[in-house]
């Protein structure tokens, strides 16, 4: 391998050259050239594979509740295996299944949508990607608050679309503000993405700016998608909250929700849009000649999910509270480190740019330092369009956190 990617980590490494041995030997279409391999998959790749080789990792890079899927929801895709529904659904997911998730949604965050405003898809991601290759025309213009969540770009290039990116401050809490959206958009915008709670960044818009936020979009046509899969991880005052609970909000609205974090259903790929029935049936069409319907076991899980007790929630939650309370203090204890609190998901963002030097002169250098010397696994904030950053995800012990927390005391001190 060329020197150009000896800065990666050595699953990101195995990755291109993967990739590049392709590009050697014959040609792969366009859209897939347009697009990378996710970076925090990749970093969770190299991270096991010094596991696989016994290794003691610090793994802050999974973006994955470490609870397991609560005990109900399991029983219920047993007990849908037992009864042999293992056949093909409905495409867009079966109707109980569908109705569930219009009631679980209007009941925990106040929206109203029918049956025929929902689809269920193969996890949030695929919502996500359906969604936009629905709507999205070549040369279209997606806006996007950095930092972002990896996939958004790849799936709008994929789309043939032009990821248009408007910054956050850590400053400002990285909150999306309206006014910077607008000053973003033209004539060909056609999309707006936004995140709350964030990953990478914790970050929560607050519900009054999403009111503005929403304003603008209506204003000026474009459509805005609002990725809620971790709704209901918010700390302090920040409180669960849909943009589809605003009054009028619904025309030209797709909301994203996943049980991946909200039940611990990673695995399962379960995830769900609520939007008009014009798109709804646009995304099933797509989704006919693609995966066709989730897979019919999960989908009966994800049924118990929706409908059955939500207390497994509070329970993450109180946990995920106090790991967020020791990693933020840990890290803005580093000399050099400086860290806003999350106020939602499971992510922390510290700016370690204080922290560059001869040897590792970006974050991605510093991401593959600190995993080669200490065994400490993030993901580069250049991932998500932050230099200067890191993502720590606190989905992990606080046994691991407090030793994580003590390699990279370590790692940053001898690196000024
Ligand atoms: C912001 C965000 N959106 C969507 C997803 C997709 O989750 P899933 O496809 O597991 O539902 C993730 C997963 O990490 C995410 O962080």
């Amino acid at each position: 391998m060329s020197s150009k990617h000896d800065s990666l980590p050595q699953g990101m490494q195995m990755e291109t050259a993967i990739r590049v041995k392709a590009e050697e030997t014959f040609q792969l279409a366009d859209r897939v050239n347009r697009i990378s391999p996710s970076p925090t998959m990749m970093v969770l790749q190299a991270a096991e594979q010094l596991k696989s080789k016994g290794v003691d990792v610090a793994d802050f890079g999974a973006g994955e509740p470490d609870f397991p899927t609560p005990e109900h929801i399991k029983r219920a895709a047993i007990k849908a295996l037992e009864e042999n529904r293992t056949k093909y659904t409905p495409v867009p997911g079966i109707p109980a299944l569908r109705q569930a998730i219009c009631d679980w949604h209007k009941r925990e965050l106040g929206s109203s949508y029918q049956l025929a405003e929902c689809i269920v898809n193969v996890g949030g991601k695929h919502t996500i990607f359906n969604a936009v290759c629905s709507l999205i025309n070549p040369g279209d213009e997606v806006v996007i608050p950095a930092p972002y969540w990896v996939s958004y770009p790849d799936i709008v290039k994929y789309a043939g679309g032009k990821p248009v990116f408007v910054a956050t401050t850590a400053a400002d809490n990285f909150i999306l503000r309206a006014a910077d959206l607008e000053k973003a958009l033209t004539p060909r915008t056609r999309m707006v993405i936004v995140n709350s709670p964030s990953n990478p960044t914790g970050g929560v818009i607050p519900p009054d700016e999403f009111e503005k936020i929403l304003a603008v979009c209506q204003s000026h046509g474009v459509w805005l998608l609002s990725d809620e899969c971790y709704s209901h991880f918010t700390y302090g005052d920040a409180k669960p909250f849909a943009v589809a609970s605003l009054p009028n909000a619904k025309a030209r609205l797709i909301t994203v929700g996943s049980l991946s974090k909200t039940f611990a259903m990673t695995g399962w790929r379960v995830g769900y849009a609520l939007a008009p029935q014009p798109l709804i049936a646009a995304m099933t069409k797509l989704q006919s000649q693609s995966t066709s319907n989730p897979t019919s076991i999960a989908q009966y899980a994800a049924l118990a999910a929706m409908t059955g007790p939500m207390d497994s929630v509070p329970v993450m939650l109180a946990e995920y509270a106090r790991r967020r309370e020791r990693i933020v203090a840990g890290l803005r204890a580093i000399p050099g480190v400086t860290c806003t609190a999350p106020q939602g998901a499971f992510y922390v963002f510290p700016n370690i740019a204080a922290h560059y030097n001869a040897q590792a002169s970006n974050d991605t250098a510093v991401t593959k330092l600190l995993l080669e010397r200490e065994h400490v696994a993030v993901v580069p904030g250049e991932a998500f369009g932050a230099p200067g950053f890191l993502r720590l995800s606190y989905a992990t012990s606080m046994d691991r956190i407090d030793e994580g927390l003590r390699r990279m005391e370590r790692f940053f001190g001898q690196s000024r």
